[in-house]
């Protein structure tokens, strides 16, 4: 499903409506060029969990945890993983424990993914209008799909 945003704000309230649908155990894959709006989309995320704070990109730090909302979540940037291994980084972990799991780059981690995940990919149309592709893979996240796709016209 595609989802035409005009500006950050949008890309934000998306991630709030999105996190309406998400429950513990969930695992989020955000797709999309450096500087997109991936870690925007996230602090949405955070907002719609009642997370309070910044949500700080991950980058160097590979995986940022907000426990203070609804449900966890684990934010997550593969993007530097480079020659770590995602085992002693934790993230398999990070993927059996009950937050919700929020995934940039994570092309670098494929071997560790669940079958099942919500993709979001978002495609850079001019300076600050972006086009968002949201695809469920299982039963679970192609119902949440459908859940956005109600409502909106
Ligand atoms: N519609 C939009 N949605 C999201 N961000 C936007 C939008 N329009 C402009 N921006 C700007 O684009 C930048 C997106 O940065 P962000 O950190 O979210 O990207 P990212 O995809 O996480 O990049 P990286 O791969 O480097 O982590 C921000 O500075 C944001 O203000
Ligand atoms: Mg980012």
């Amino acid at each position: 499903m595609k989802i035409n945003v005009k500006n950050t704000e949008e890309t934000i309230e998306l991630g709030k409506k999105i996190a309406t649908s998400l429950k513990a155990g969930d695992v989020v894959l955000l797709d999309g060029e450096l500087g997109a709006g991936k870690t925007t989309l996230t602090k949405g995320i955070a907002k719609g969990l009642d997370i309070d704070g910044n949500i700080k990109s991950p980058t160097f730090t590979l995986v940022r945890e907000y426990r203070n909302g609804r449900i966890p979540l684990f934010h997550m940037d593969m993007y530097r993983l480079e020659n770590s291994d995602p085992f002693e980084v934790g993230i398999d972990e990070y993927l059996s424990e009950s937050g919700i799991c929020v995934i940039e780059w994570s092309e670098f981690i494929t071997e560790l993914l669940p079958a099942d995940f919500l993709r979001i990919e978002i495609k850079k149309i001019g300076d600050e209008s972006r086009e968002i592709n949201l695809s469920g893979v299982g039963d679970h996240y192609q119902k949440i799909v459908e859940e956005m796709g109600k409502g909106d016209e």
